[in-house]
Order: C-alpha cells, then sequence, then structure tokens
C-alpha cells in the first residue's frame, strides 16, 4: 500500500462489489451533496466506543452486536426500531447481570444498507436482471428498472440512517432505557417461550437490587448508568463511494473519520489486503471489524492487521470469526494462534449466522438455530483452551416475531418458514431465539469467568 492515505485514495486500487451506476454525472452531483451533509456520529463518539472495544479485548467487557441483514426503505418505522433496541436491551441486560460482565452495545441498525452478493446477477425463468445489492444501491423488485444502481438512494439511506440514529439516542438517553424499565423491554409475543420466564425472574431480581440500591441512598437521579445507555451504530463499509462522502477531519485531533457510524466493518468478500476497501479503511479512525470466514488464512490475517492497526491499539479491531458449525474447529484455532503468536491485540467475536445458511426443502433461505448455537459453543470452547478470550457475538435479529431460522423454542418448522418470513436479505433470529441465545451466552460467559478468577 502507498503511504499517502486520502479518503478517496481507495479509488486507485482494485475493487469487488461494487454498482455498476449508469450515470457517473448524477453520481459525482449525489457525493457533492452528501459530502455537504452533516456528520451521522462524532469522532469524540467513536474513539469512546474505542476504548470501551479495548476494555472487550482486555477480556474486562463483551460486545453485543446485532441488528437486520439488511435495513429497508419499505421496513422502516419507529415500532420496528423500538422494537430490535428492546430486544437488544434485554439481551445485554441478561449478560451484565447473568454474567456480572459490562456489555458494549452496538447495533448493525442507522446506515446496514449495502450488500455484498455471491452471484452479480440474479435469474428467474429466462430473464437475467443485476443482483439486489441492498437498498442504498438499488431494488429488491425483480424489474430490469428497479434492479439499476440509483446514487439518490444514498441520500434517502442517509436521511433515513439519520432518522433511526435520532430515535436510537432518544430511546437510549430518554429514559426508555433506564433499569427500572426492565420488565417493559419483553415483548408479548415472546411469552410462551421459557426464555421469557427467565428473563421475568431476573427482571424481579433486577427489580430487588434497584430496591436495595434506593434503600442504600443510591438512585437513578445519582447514577448515569442506570437511566442511560451508550448505544452504538455499526455497518458493512461496502459502498465506498457512500462512506468516503461521509468521511470527515476531526477538529480537535486532524485524524479522519468515517462519520457514517461509530463502527464500520470489512466484509469476508472485500478483505484482499490489496484492494480499495481495505485501503478505504486504513485511513480511518473508527473501531473496526473484519469478518474472518473459512478462507482467511493465518498470513494474510497478519498483513492485514500490519495494515490496519499498525501501533497495535487494543479497541482498534474486532475479527469476527463466521466459520459455520461443521468448520470453526478446523479453522478458528489456527487464526487464533496467529494472532497470539504475533501479540496482537483484537477482540474476537463471533457471527454464528453466516456460516449457517442453508435453504429449506421448502426453498427458503434460513439457519437452524441449532447450528447457529452448536458455532457459538464451540467458539467458546476453542478460545478457551487456546488461552484466547472470546469477546463477541455479531448476529443478525429483530425484534419482530418473524419466523426466519429454523428452530428455537417455538420449534419452527420448514413449513412454518413462510408464515412471517419478511428479511430483506438473510434470515434474522427474531426476539424469542434472540433472548434464549442471550442466556446460553451468559452461561458461557459466566463459566468462563468464574474459571478465570480461580
Ligand atoms: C453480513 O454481515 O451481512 C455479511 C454479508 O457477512 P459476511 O461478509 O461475513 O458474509
Ligand atoms: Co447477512
Amino acid at each position: 500500500m502507498a503511504n499517502l492515505w486520502k479518503p478517496d485514495s481507495w479509488r486507485g486500487y482494485p475493487i469487488r462489489q461494487v454498482p455498476d451506476y449508469p450515470n457517473q454525472d448524477k453520481l459525482s452531483l449525489v457525493e457533492a451533496e452528501l459530502s455537504a451533509l452533516p456528520p451521522l456520529v462524532f469522532a469524540g463518539e467513536a474513539r469512546r466506543l474505542r476504548q470501551q472495544l479495548a476494555d472487550v479485548a482486555d477480556g474486562k467487557a463483551f460486545l453485543l452486536q446485532g441488528g437486520d441483514c439488511a435495513e429497508s426503505f419499505s421496513d422502516f418505522s419507529a415500532n420496528s426500531i423500538r422494537d430490535s433496541f428492546k430486544v437488544l436491551l434485554q439481551m445485554a441486560v441478561v449478560l451484565t447481570f447473568g454474567a456480572s460482565c459490562p456489555v458494549v452495545k452496538v447495533g448493525r441498525m442507522a446506515g446496514q444498507f449495502a450488500k455484498p452478493r455471491s452471484e452479480p446477477v440474479e435469474i428467474k425463468g429466462d430473464i437475467e436482471l443485476p443482483s439486489y445489492r441492498g437498498d442504498i444501491i438499488n431494488d429488491i423488485n425483480f424489474e430490469a428498472s428497479d434492479r439499476d444502481p440509483d446514487p439518490n438512494r444514498m441520500i434517502r439511506a442517509y436521511n433515513q440512517s439519520a432518522s433511526t440514529l435520532n430515535l436510537i439516542r432518544a430511546f437510549a438517553q430518554g429514559g426508555f432505557a433506564d433499569l427500572h424499565q426492565v420488565h417493559q423491554w419483553n415483548l408479548d409475543f415472546v411469552a410462551d417461550n421459557p426464555a421469557s420466564d427467565q428473563y421475568e425472574a431476573l427482571a424481579q431480581r433486577i427489580d430487588e437490587a434497584l430496591g436495595f440500591l434506593k434503600a442504600c441512598g443510591i438512585t437513578g437521579d445519582a447514577v448515569q448508568q442506570m437511566r442511560e445507555t451508550d448505544f452504538y451504530t455499526s455497518h458493512e463499509a461496502l459502498l465506498l463511494c457512500y462512506e468516503e462522502a461521509l468521511t470527515r477531519q476531526d477538529s480537535l485531533t486532524g485524524d479522519w473519520f468515517d462519520t457514517s457510524a461509530h463502527m464500520v466493518w470489512i466484509g469476508d468478500r472485500t478483505r484482499d489486503p490489496e484492494e480499495a476497501h481495505v485501503e478505504y479503511m486504513r485511513g480511518i479512525h473508527n473501531p473496526i471489524g473484519i469478518k474472518c470466514g473459512p478462507t482467511s488464512d493465518p498470513d494474510t490475517l497478519l498483513s492485514l492487521l500490519d495494515v490496519l492497526n499498525p501501533m497495535n491499539d487494543p479497541g482498534r479491531i474486532t475479527l469476527i470469526s463466521r466459520m459455520g458449525h461443521e468448520l470453526v474447529e478446523k479453522h478458528l484455532p489456527t487464526l487464533i494462534r496467529a494472532v497470539q503468536r504475533e501479540g496482537a491485540k483484537v477482540v474476537w467475536s463471533s457471527d454464528p449466522m453466516h456460516g449457517n445458511t442453508i435453504k429449506s426443502t421448502s426453498g427458503y433461505k434460513t439457519r437452524p438455530f441449532d447450528h447457529i448455537l452448536s458455532e457459538v459453543r464451540q467458539v467458546f470452547a476453542i478460545h478457551q483452551g487456546e488461552g484466547s478470550y472470546a469477546g463477541g457475538i455479531h448476529i443478525e435479529m429483530t425484534g419482530q416475531n418473524v419466523t426466519e431460522c429454523l428452530g428455537g423454542a417455538q420449534a419452527i418448522d420448514d413449513d412454518s418458514l413462510s408464515q412471517r418470513y419478511h428479511t430483506q436479505c438473510d434470515p434474522r433470529l427474531n426476539a424469542s431465539q434472540a433472548l434464549e441465545m442471550a442466556f446460553l451466552l451468559a452461561e458461557e460467559l459466566k463459566m468462563l469467568r468464574t474459571e478465570c478468577k480461580k
């Protein structure tokens, strides 16, 4: 990589997964318009997340990252944002209380629009059209005119991200995330899941603890952490012209930040150290994630770490392994060992979704909940065996009562997938499955932390 980095230096590198905009003049106009719009997040917030992730890298906290596979323009409502936020709060409280572990909360929200695709085209019958690449690029509708990339969609994605973020900030700081509200976060349709009773029991104990603290004179009025929470946003930095337009220099330090989200990650298909996505990421100071799939090899991973984190700053890099339940045992240990040999400080997070996607008999893209849990359990065990810390989870989930992943306490089977299969892209855990997952994680984490203290 050349040394001189600029927000647009990625343009001189080979690039994958980019849309072919038919009208370049229109694209330039939109880029100029976006460059003049206010930042969505501030450098100080991204720095704060980096510090909190440094605690995760150090084994003192846990990273919970989750949200839609792809946000969409059509399924955009205050209720769906609120419900996803509720489930993430529930998961966080289960982990914090169940495992006595601080949780860093990051949504795949307020900007998760662009999607990498395995195939550049989609074929139905004898019609071949460009693949859908996320609402920020084209439309999911299978019509030629809808599949043309349209730069104006970037402005709409920016505006939707701004409103989403506005609501998230209000939820996080305006009383909704107050620990005294812990019962209100449980969603009605989760009620028949045993995890819901488990959650109610936990909420009851939190109530008692809060009552005790109040009697001691400690209340939410005095302790900000009891009435507010830190909540951050993240997405895959795939559409680099959009990310570039929102890249701004921090007036305090002179450092560059991608102000479209607090954290951004590089996908499994675009993490080549010689290519554009890595070139862009190396110059921004946000915390960044790197997806590591079964084709990640230790040498390339180490050269990526050299390029992206030359000062070995903890909190800068989150390695998100997504191997699949059948391959994790084979591939993860080698990567962990390479990172350890190098003394690289990273957060290790597990994405148990993307390596476990299958096609159901009825033709739906789905993920068996058992396979997802199996990968998570294996990841915890492998890290423990290697003397490393499984510090986070990265999931696709929603607060809506969808039927997209098979299994869980509701025992969603192949026939029920069609009932409420709403995802724009990959199948998500519903609130009930996400809560079950949180209890499993809390158990694993609690065991780990008890072991460490011995
Ligand atoms: C994603 O996180 O939505 C995604 C496409 O993941 P990956 O790059 O790991 O396939
Ligand atoms: Co996905």
